[in-house]
């Protein structure tokens, strides 16, 4: 039987061992960075920007393919009004600020998550940085964003029953890679790492069908402080995982 795509998705470099192909990132901690020095949390917010430019920064020259960085949940609506707005406002002043310099750097934007919700503004800009990166070829940086797994699964099982209600899909063509193809994340391989910081030991709606076979590394370190040091630290416990997907060992070893 042939090894789905998935399980080889590692990549090898003789100088820092196995690579994971695609890192994603539950970027957490912001609030609490902020409380221990008594300053309000938007100021965590902003350092955490800070903390995403240096981890796209460490991807690229680590040879990372794919970075995805939970920055707003489905759920994170649910906060007071004025820490949301300073959210919007972070992602606003992001991709004002950075676009060029991502999109100089080779970088590939894709954004998952719902479109529905979101201030014109904002959903315009995320266009505009898809469009305006969409022919790069370096790291591939999927920011989600008003993202729920919940909702992405319930989303791709809406389209894929309207397909098989109109007789444009037939129901044993439904599999797990025909019904990947209508999630957000459609030409995006699973995630082979996911780190989450903070000490938090829990999913929070990110990622959950693409997670099945994923690493997870848990780091206290809370998300303004990640630096380089803190990823090359998971991709290292991440490289001396033994993932079988279901099967046996490799032959030879014990
Ligand atoms: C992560 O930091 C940022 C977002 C969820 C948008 P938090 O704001 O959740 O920080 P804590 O968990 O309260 O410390
Ligand atoms: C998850 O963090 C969402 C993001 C990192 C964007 P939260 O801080 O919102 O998660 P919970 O509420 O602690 O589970
Ligand atoms: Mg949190």
């Amino acid at each position: 039987m042939a090894i789905p795509e998935q399980m080889l998705s590692e990549t090898r470099s003789p100088a820092a061992g196995k690579i994971p192909r695609h890192v994603a990132i539950i970027m957490d901690g912001n609030g609490r960075w902020a409380a221990a020095r008594l300053l309000p949390r938007v100021e965590g917010h902003r350092r955490g920007v800070e903390a995403v430019r240096r981890t796209v920064r460490a991807c690229r020259e680590l040879g990372i393919g794919y970075l995805t960085l939970y920055s707003f949940s489905s759920e994170n609506w649910s906060r007071p009004p004025d820490e949301v707005g300073d959210l919007m406002g972070l992602i606003r002043r992001f991709i004002r600020k950075d676009l060029a310099d991502l999109h100089a750097s080779n970088v590939r934007v894709r954004i998952i998550g719902m479109r529905e919700g979101l201030d014109p503004d904002i959903g315009a800009m995320l266009q505009e940085a898809e469009a305006l990166t969409a022919l790069n070829t370096g790291l591939v940086l999927v920011f989600a964003f008003n993202y729920g797994a919940r909702q992405e699964i319930l989303a791709a099982v809406r389209q894929a029953a309207s397909a098989i209600a109109d007789g444009r899909l037939a129901p044993e063509a439904l599999n797990p890679e025909t019904f990947a193809r209508y999630l957000d994340t459609a030409e995006i391989p699973d995630p082979d790492l996911i780190i989450r910081t903070s000490g938090e030991q829990r999913l929070s709606n990110f990622l959950l069908w693409q997670a099945a076979y994923a690493e997870f590394v848990f780091t206290p370190v809370l998300w303004p402080d990640f630096d380089r040091a803190a990823l090359e630290s998971a991709i290292a416990e991440f490289s001396g995982r033994d993932r079988r997907f279901g099967g046996r060992r490799a032959a030879g070893s014990p």
